[in-house]
């Protein structure tokens, strides 16, 4: 599929400048024909809203109180903040968030929070975890503790209950992945609350990195304990993997009494600091806003039963070229043997270690499957 769209360029761009863009254009246009192994969905239309984009919008401040800068989307950002306590089972009244630039920063408001109540707090995550998270302790100097994984990706249960045994009288700050990056592996909330119940430990905190699950688990027939009905302190989630925006965004969801603990009123623009970000896009809210109210519920349940039908499919037809792949229940990540590296640059496969992944997102399609599965099979000399 080509993008036929020429790029009308301001005349003062020269000739050679103006052709530079309509190349990149046509190349980003041919990546994304074999863009399978990042879990962003590439199938999106916000063309209703480009009119805003002529304007200085900012959502700078709390999304939940006026501000001096009129030029923002809070009234937006809110309603989608909304969405996403009721998807998250959130009480209303005692949730607060705001749209993030993605699922990192949701992760460092988590961390920020939990040390901000306990700074002498150990945070415990596990080596599946996304590699920003390592980053973010040493940004807010967490004391923090690497707990093993087991072979699906899941924390090492066994692990964190003899880790935890021996730090007792440290609160513990605990980091669950709600889908992991590399095997969609989800921490078991019950069991790492009763590890923390046998062990006596009161003061705890709970964050939930859900960048790619917080979107799917909503979704499924049985999910897991996931969110804020689970006794949670904070949720990330990522909007432009599974919903989907040419703009990197997410939601930062967290207790409203933890929240008040790290806001500072700040007269320069006449509201309270509780966010990451100074300056904040005030276009991915609309862009998130606008795919809630297009999709709704049973849009997204729809997209999710698709993207799991067609990620079992893959599982299938891997298996049946004679490559071991398989995937967590509920979840839309492929994990297999990492194959050439040639068709895995070819077809944008994350790798670690020896294993690759395909993300099932909804602009996979059969065709795209069997063609990366052609290639491998060629290359191997493998008949499928
Ligand atoms: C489990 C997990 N957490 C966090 C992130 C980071 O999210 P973002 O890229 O939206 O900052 C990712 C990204 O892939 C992820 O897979």
């Amino acid at each position: 599929m080509s993008l036929t769209k020429k790029i009308h360029c301001d005349k003062r761009l020269t000739s050679q400048l103006q052709q530079r863009l309509q190349n990149f254009l046509s190349f980003v246009d041919q990546e994304a024909d074999r863009f399978l192994g990042y879990p962003c969905n590439r199938f999106f239309d916000y063309t209703p809203l480009y009119p805003f984009l002529s304007f200085p919008l900012n959502n700078v401040g709390d999304p939940f109180l006026p501000s001096r800068y009129h030029l923002n989307s809070h009234e937006f950002e809110r309603e989608v903040i909304g969405f996403f306590s009721a998807l998250t089972h959130a009480k209303p009244e005692e949730i607060w968030g705001y749209v993030t630039n993605g699922g990192t920063e949701g992760n460092m408001y988590g961390i920020y929070l939990a040390r901000e109540i306990y700074p002498e707090g150990m945070v415990y995550y596990s080596e599946a975890t996304h590699y920003s998270v390592p980053k973010i302790l040493r940004m807010v100097h967490a004391r923090n503790i690497m707990i093993k994984s087991t072979v699906n990706g899941e924390i090492d249960y066994q692990d964190l209950a003899e880790t935890l045994r021996i730090h007792r009288d440290v609160p513990a700050i605990i980091f669950a992945n709600i889908g992991t990056t590399m095997t969609g592996a989800v921490d078991n909330l019950d069991r790492i609350k009763q590890i923390l119940k046998d062990n006596a430990i009161t003061h705890h905190y709970i964050h939930c990195d859900a960048a790619l699950g917080g979107m799917i688990l909503p979704f499924v027939e049985h999910p897991p304990a996931f969110d804020f009905n689970a006794g949670i302190d904070s949720l990330a989630i990522s909007g432009h993997k599974m919903i989907g925006s040419p703009i990197p965004c997410g939601i930062a969801l967290a207790k409203k009494c933890h929240v008040d603990r790290i806001a500072r009123a700040v007269e320069y623009i006449s509201t309270f600091d509780t966010t990451v970000s100074g300056s904040r896009n005030a276009i991915t809210p609309l862009f998130l806003w606008y795919a809630i109210h297009s999709q709704g519920i049973q849009g997204f349940r729809k997209i999710v039963r698709g993207c799991l039908e067609m990620a079992a499919y893959a599982v299938q037809r891997f298996n049946e070229c004679g490559i071991p792949a398989w995937r967590n229940e509920n979840s839309i990540t492929v994990v297999f043997p990492k194959g050439p590296d040639a068709i895995m640059n070819q077809w944008q496969i994350a790798l670690q270690g020896d294993m690759g992944h395909i993300l099932v997102m909804p602009h996979v399609t059969k065709n795209q499957i069997n063609l990366l599965l052609a290639d491998i099979t060629a290359a191997k000399e493998v008949k499928p």
